[in-house]
């Protein structure tokens, strides 16, 4: 089928390489020309496992290709994939201004039968909202379907997610565009659901809103782990047997971040406040989050056995989760930014987007790798799980610091062998 995937993004691009890989024809679009020069010689922005390998097949088979402008994109497509970004607005609530902006703009060129689906992340009734945009603005409603196709990817194994995603949801009123759409999967081994596109829409903030439920609740029994002498590790471990509660998202850290879980759990709070539900739950996932970034800040102060405005502190990592180089609303920098607030000095260490970070918060000192990072620091803080942290040469660590701790907010390092070496050490809910 002839696709055209607007916004080559962490989503669309993944979407547009998978398509072209299951042998689709695939013309993807962004605004940004310089993103679309690079995208064209097979140079990737973004960091994600397998998607360079793949986007280079598809130039290479001509079946992929990328263009600045939607309507570039759009004109003789037969399904039209709308994957820009849909940001927090100032009131809680999803920004669809880049969403009107493509539909705006892509109206006039869709031919006939074409099927626009919304992958980008949008509140229940945004299916309609676009198909009215787009007949406003020059559409026939008769002849153009929009379709809600939420997607489900985490970045860092963006590829593998999708091609063996656990479902594929299609909301769409119209059966026969709805089948058109699950044809582009055809390939693709996993449960299809088709549905109306408020359910699919609701489907997509239901998942986020409940795994980082999931995340605040083993946050919660960490923090209270701590208070009476218990492994939040074994717990986590002795719940994750139960089938019914499973494994996944059972990890405590330092919150949850990203450029997801925030904006859409505050999006459904907004839909919430909006169709007069207190939605009670969710305002108690999103202040226990809020506190596990402080309290991190505060392990830090105590471990650095100073008050922070005189500690230098070595944070390391700075993306919001490993093997991502999305920095976009990570508990890393939060926890950095308030270590900075506070007075302290922060010498940081990211495997990968350490440059990024520095442009982003110029306070931060980065270095080129972790022991110089932890050069004369009081506290080494480790806050993205990257593997290379289990590796180090722990002694020489010690050796360059000003006073040897170490809060480990993930949990990744033993800390009994951090003790018998000389640090101070703290976890998140275990001894
Ligand atoms: N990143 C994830 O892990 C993930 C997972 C599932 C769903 N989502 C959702 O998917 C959507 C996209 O997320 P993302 O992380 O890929 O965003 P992104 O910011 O990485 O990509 C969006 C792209 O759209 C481009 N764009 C903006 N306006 C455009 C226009 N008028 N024409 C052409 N291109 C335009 C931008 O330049 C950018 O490259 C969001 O709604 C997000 O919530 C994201």
């Amino acid at each position: 089928m002839k696709v055209a995937i607007i916004g080559a993004g962490y989503v669309g691009l993944t979407t547009g390489a998978c398509l072209a890989h299951l042998g689709h024809n695939v013309t993807c679009a962004d605004i940004d020309a310089e993103r679309v020069a690079r995208l064209s010689k097979g140079e990737i922005p973004i960091h994600e496992e397998g998607l360079a390998a793949l986007v280079n097949d598809g130039l290479t088979n001509r079946r992929l290709s990328f263009v600045v402008g939607a309507a570039n994109a759009a004109r003789g497509a037969e399904i039209v994939f709308l994957c820009v970004q849909t940001p927090q607005g100032e009131d809680g609530a999803a920004d669809l201004t880049y969403v009107e902006n493509v539909a705006r703009e892509i109206a006039p060129v869709l031919a006939p039968g074409t099927v626009v689906v919304n992958k980008s992340t949008v509140p229940v009734g945004s299916t309609r909202y676009v198909q009215r945009v787009m007949s406003e603005a020059g559409a026939s409603t008769d002849h153009v379907t929009v379709a809600s196709n939420p997607e489900f990817l985490r970045e860092g194994q963006a590829v593998r997610d999708f091609l063996e995603p656990d479902r594929i949801v299609i909301g769409c009123e119209d059966p026969g565009a709805a089948v058109r759409v699950s044809e582009l999967y055809r390939g693709i081994h996993a449960p299809l659901l088709v549905t109306d596109p408020a359910s699919a829409e609701m489907i997509k903030y239901a998942s986020n809103a409940f795994l980082a439920t999931k995340v605040s609740f083993i946050n919660a029994i960490a923090n209270l782990c701590e208070a009476v002498d218990a492994d939040v590790r074994e717990v986590a471990l002795g719940m994750g047997y139960d089938k019914r509660i499973g494994f996944e998202f059972l990890r405590p850290g330092p919150g949850y971040g990203g450029s997801c879980f925030p904006k859409d759990t505050a999006a459904l709070l907004h839909t919430s406040l909006k169709a007069g539900y207190n939605f009670d739950v969710l305002h108690g996932v999103v202040d226990v989050n809020r506190q596990q970034h402080e309290r991190m800040v505060d392990k830090v102060r105590v471990a650095s056995g100073r008050e922070l405005s005189d500690a230098v502190v070595a944070v390391w990592g700075l993306t919001f989760k490993a093997d991502t180089d999305d920095l976009r609303d990570s508990p890393a920098l939060v926890i950095a930014s308030r270590l900075l607030e506070a007075g302290a000095t922060v010498r940081a260490y990211d495997p990968i987007a350490g440059e990024q970070a520095a442009i982003r918060m110029p306070g931060l000192d980065v270095h080129a790798d972790p022991y110089d990072a932890a050069a004369g620091a009081d506290v080494v803080a480790l806050l993205t799980e990257w593997d290379e942290f289990r590796w180090l040469d722990f002694n020489r660590v010690r050796e360059a610091m000003r006073h040897p701790a170490i809060v480990d907010a993930r949990n990744l390092l033993d800390p009994s062998a951090m003790r018998r070496r000389g640090f101070v050490y703290d976890g998140v809910g275990r001894r």
